[in-house]
């Protein structure tokens, strides 16, 4: 019996969301602590490809489900590879929390892709993989910047510009960062679409915003690659504040927000769409219980500890 098991990491992202879908730079990171697994094994002959995932409370045929994002990532797989479909069946198991901006439709897919090229004999490298879920998160987001495919494909820290090959983000000192889920659910396209639409109003302004967010990203990398972590907090403040300028901070993100800096931390921003989802705030490794502690008391559904290296 052959089978074949991949995974893909969930993701943060450290500066520079929305203004990076207009062409600035974007720091991303991936979160090994949660992840995407898929396994592929063979089933009977004549069952076809079949995927299942029990935590998602979801079993499709990809003969059947011409448009679920993963019988379309699995399709793109076999056209790309050139192989016809397999009788097999997918495993799909996630840690990701959903609809949550930590990258788990992307991820879900990643691990699918991989684990199914694998299976066929035939992995897919990185820049391949990532120009495959590039494809299916353009059918959740609309218009992806391609950075939540790319840090969850390459897993590792990336520095980001859309349309150009992605820079690894070489990390000179590993940092601590709590994660934590307003609870209140945001599709990043709703977020996105409220962004272009001020933005078509008033592209100078708009356009103004989003240079300086990229000035910050480009800060934030200097920082991050020099281990200067003392630079990192004022960074992510001043991100975040411009973040709230163009219309996508929210009060469940600005308490957890404002929580996370009382109890000690040293900045603290959204991170991705916005809108609610979730915030990151950058600690020393010894205030991270205390200030987890305070943002669940102020209302974070859940708290994620991290280490960026
Ligand atoms: O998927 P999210 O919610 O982490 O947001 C992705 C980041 C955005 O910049 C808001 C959108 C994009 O495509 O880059």
């Amino acid at each position: 019996m052959t089978s074949h098991t991949a995974s893909a990491p969930g993701k943060i992202i450290l500066f520079g969301e929305h203004a990076v879908v207009y062409g600035q730079p974007a720091l991303a990171a991936p979160v090994h602590k949660v992840q995407a697994k898929a396994s592929v094994a063979d089933s009977a002959s004549g069952s076809g490809l079949v995927i299942e995932a029990s935590n998602l409370n979801l079993r499709l045929s990809i003969a059947e489900a011409a448009t679920h994002a993963l019988a379309v990532t699995a399709r793109l797989v076999l056209e790309k590879l050139q192989k016809p479909e397999p009788d097999a069946l997918i495993t799909i198991q996630s840690t990701i929390p959903i609809a949550a901006g930590l990258g788990s439709g992307a991820a879900v897919s990643a691990a699918l892709a991989r684990a199914l090229s694998g299976y066929l004999g035939s992995p897919l490298n990185q820049a391949e993989l990532s120009t495959l879920v590039y494809e299916i998160e353009k059918l959740h987001h609309g218009t992806p910047s391609g950075i939540d495919n790319t840090v969850v494909c390459y897993g590792r820290p990336v520095y980001f510009v859309r349309g150009t090959p992605p820079e690894p983000l070489r990390v000179g000192r590993a940092f601590h960062m709590i994660i934590a889920d307003t609870g209140v659910t945001s599709p990043t396209h709703v977020a996105v679409g409220g962004v272009r639409e001020r933005w078509e109003r008033d592209r100078e302004k708009y356009d103004a915003l989003f240079a300086e967010i990229g000035q910050i990203a480009e800060q934030a990398r200097q920082a991050i690659e020099e281990g200067n972590l003392g630079r990192l907090g004022p960074l992510m403040t001043r991100n975040q504040s411009l973040l709230g300028q163009i219309g996508v901070s929210c009060n469940a993100l600005e308490r957890l927000i404002d929580a996370a800096e009382k109890a000690g931390a040293q900045g603290a921003k959204l991170s991705g769409g916005g809108l609610g989802g979730n915030m990151i705030a950058l600690v020393a490794p010894e205030s991270a219980g205390p200030i987890e502690k305070a943002l669940k008391q102020t209302g974070a559904i859940r708290t994620i500890h991290t280490i960026v290296q």
